[in-house]
């Protein structure tokens, strides 16, 4: 009998992301070694569009998301092909289906090193490395540069604080999405002379907690921002996705055992999406790497 055969190649077909179960897209991003929880997808379900790219018995290969931030501005995330499935054309086949649905919209997205040639191909240009930084909180954090302001806790009926200040520093009102990330987030404010000038959320994530964003208006501020969650952290497990490769923020992150544990490159199509204002809030922390 012979001792190999070829299988016939089967077809995938494009599906909506929301008619597929949730475990489905859960074990996708485990064969790629992504944290995400179940929880995880369906928040990044509620917050945005996508497809699926699905086999004739319902398998799940492939993913692609958008996150649209107002009417001209998106961000694109979670795409995905299983290992299986790599270097056959299904990624560039997802990527071109979001484009399309994207529009006419100017884009954001943070590539990983295996997608990034992809990304180039497809339009996209470099603005920023990302620093993935996580690790285990210490229970006593580094010292930390005096406190310029008073730092409080915001009621998740209260984001009407920082939306304004958010959409300075980020470049687009992500209103909506403060929104859905406040359901299941401790949200901290700095203020000076009654005015916020920064604040920070923390929510599960993956394998512990994710502090993000972060939105400050020096490094200072965002030590302070990114201390009071881990503060509540100590021995636990701990994610900040920043761009700042040096200075007081980024060292404060080494010492309080934050490392580098991956880059990324923050790529754009259309307008320049990084555009830092001297003395103007600056998002110190990103929401995660889809939401950017
Ligand atoms: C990145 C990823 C989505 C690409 O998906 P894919 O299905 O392999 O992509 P494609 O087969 O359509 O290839 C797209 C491009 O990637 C490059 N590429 C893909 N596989 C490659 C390989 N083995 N060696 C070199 N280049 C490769 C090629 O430039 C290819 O361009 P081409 O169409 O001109 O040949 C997939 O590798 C993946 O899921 N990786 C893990 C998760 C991840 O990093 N996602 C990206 C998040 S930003």
């Amino acid at each position: 009998m012979q001792r190999s055969v070829r299988l016939k190649s089967f077809e995938l077909v494009a599906r909506d992301i929301n008619d597929v179960d949730v475990e489905l897209l859960h074990a996708l991003s485990i064969s790629v070694r992504w944290p995400h929880r179940p929880k995880d997808w369906d928040l990044l379900r509620r917050a945005g569009h996508g497809i699926v790219a699905v086999d004739g018995i319902g398998r799940v290969f492939g993913s692609a998301m958008w996150f649209p931030h107002g009417d001209n501005f998106a961000t694109i995330g979670l795409v995905i092909t299983t290992p299986r499935a790599q270097a056959q054309g299904g990624g560039r086949w997802l990527m071109e289906q979001v484009l399309e649905q994207c529009g006419d919209r100017n884009l954001a997205l943070n590539a990983t090193h295996p997608a990034y040639p992809l990304y180039i191909s497809l339009g996209f240009t470099s603005e920023a490395i990302d620093y993935m930084r996580q690790g285990q909180v210490p229970q006593t954090l580094p010292p930390m540069p005096a406190l310029d302001g008073e730092l409080n806790d915001l009621p998740s009926d209260r984001l009407g604080d920082i939306t304004a200040l958010d959409a300075r520093a980020f470049g687009t009102n992500r209103a909506r999405l403060l929104a859905l990330l406040s359901d299941d987030a401790s949200i901290a404010t700095l203020s000076r002379g009654g005015e916020v000038v920064g604040y920070s959320m923390c929510r599960e994530f993956g394998r512990g907690h994710v502090i993000g964003p972060i939105v400050a208006r020096s490094d200072q501020d965002a030590v302070h921002l990114t201390a009071v969650h881990l503060k509540k952290l100590a021995g636990r497990f701990a994610r900040v996705d920043t761009r700042e490769r040096d200075g007081v923020f980024a060292e404060f992150l080494q010492q309080s055992s934050l490392g580098v544990a991956e880059t990324v490159t923050t790529m754009s199509k259309g307008r320049r999406f990084l555009n830092r204002e001297s003395n103007g809030p600056w998002v110190y922390g990103l929401a995660s790497h889809a939401l950017s």
